[in-house]
């Protein structure tokens, strides 16, 4: 799905949250059979946090969307929508971005999820600018919010070095609200092939296979991944993805100033911004810090560019995703 709806939603804020706890490779080293230059090598990661057992993917969101709010000037009061895009609800139901919304004190906002795993923050990003085209909402908050550690089973090397836990959150508005135009979101695309679903998956814990103690004991209810395959369709969607944002915002990669990617993999990202012929510079990483968040990846990554000034006036970003499903999505703004 492509929609280039000529700059009908800005981004007026951006925020993020991740907890205190790291967990860096030499720990990991302890728990698995890995090593640092393993994961470094095959990722790009070096650490990541992980959120205590008190703190559900709702603190996470709020914590986030707070930062975005005061960013963006804004009142929880003010807003019409709040999506929260997550594999890793509070609960089945209600939607966690139900519980964001009474720990904002939102009150006149309506909320729900979205699933689209680590494309689930760009699909937001697609369906606020729905909203906000048909005029039924002015401003909108966006989060990608995950607890990963909650579906991570720390006795599998082939995925427990990968995933963290972590917020980041936009607010929007329709583009005649804001006289500076900062933020336009210039063109946006979706896309899923669910003829993959078995490649990256949590196969229990839902109707298909519930919750018991043998299939938790089998360990169904943890992240299960074929990492090469996915590795190879996420270079091939995600450099598609751009090309098709990029193509529906009349402009071409050297327009680019910045690639702000899905923080999964280090060479996953290499291989794309090669492919579009776009130096590795032009690139936001910080998957080294955070690992694999999901969600969340590039919602932080955003925050992180927007507030060390990586991302300045007048610059072109391409934002890139892809994940479970499987899933992808990627935006053009011009900052
Ligand atoms: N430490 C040491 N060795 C390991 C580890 C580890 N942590 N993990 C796997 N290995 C071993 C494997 O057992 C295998 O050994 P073998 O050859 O003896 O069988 C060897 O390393 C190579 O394994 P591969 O899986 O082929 O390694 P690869 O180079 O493909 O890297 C990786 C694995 C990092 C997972 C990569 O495939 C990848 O990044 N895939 C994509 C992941 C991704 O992008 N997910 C995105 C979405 S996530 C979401 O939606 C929630």
């Amino acid at each position: 799905m492509i929609e280039n709806g000529q700059s009908s939603m800005s981004i007026v804020g951006t925020g993020s949250y991740t907890p205190k706890k790291v967990l860096t490779n030499a720990e990991l080293e302890k728990m698995v059979d890995t090593s640092d230059d393993w994961i470094t090598s095959r990722t790009g990661i070096k650490e990541r946090r992980i959120a205590n057992a008190g703190e559900a993917t709702s603190h996470l969101a709020v914590r986030a969307a707070e930062a975005a709010l005061e960013n963006a000037g804004i009142g929880p009061d003010e807003l019409d929508l709040i999506i929260v895009a997550t594999v890793t609800p509070d609960t089945f139901f209600p939607a966690t971005a139900c519980y964001v919304q009474s720990k904002l004190g939102a009150k006149k906002a309506s909320a729900f999820d979205v699933s689209a795993a680590c494309a689930g923050f760009l699909y937001a990003l697609q369906i606020s600018r729905n909203f906000l085209n048909n005029k039924g909402c002015d401003k909108i908050l966006i989060i990608g919010a995950e607890k990963l550690s909650s579906l991570t089973n720390y006795e599998d090397r082939n995925t427990c070095v990968l995933f963290g836990d972590g917020a980041g959150a936009a607010v929007l508005v329709r583009n005649e609200q804001q006289g500076d135009r900062r933020g336009r979101v210039l063109s946006a695309v979706m896309g899923s092939d669910g003829d993959q679903t078995d490649i990256l998956i949590v196969p229990g814990g839902g109707s298909a296979i519930p919750i018991t103690p043998e299939n938790c004991d089998n360990r169904l209810n943890t992240i299960s991944m074929v990492g090469r395959e996915v590795y190879k369709y996420a270079v091939n969607a995600m450099k598609r993805a751009c090309m098709e944002a990029l193509e529906a915002a009349e402009l071409t990669a050297e327009d680019v100033s910045m690639v702000i990617p899905h923080q999964a993999n280090l060479r996953i990202i290499e291989a794309i911004v090669d492919r579009l012929g776009i130096p590795m510079e032009k690139t936001f990483i910080n998957l080294d810090k955070y690992g694999n968040t999901s969600a969340a990846a590039i919602a932080i990554a955003l925050d992180e560019a927007n507030r060390s000034g990586a991302i300045k006036e007048g610059d072109i970003v391409l934002l890139v995703a892809f994940g479970a499903g499987l899933t992808w999505a990627a935006a053009v703004l011009e900052w």
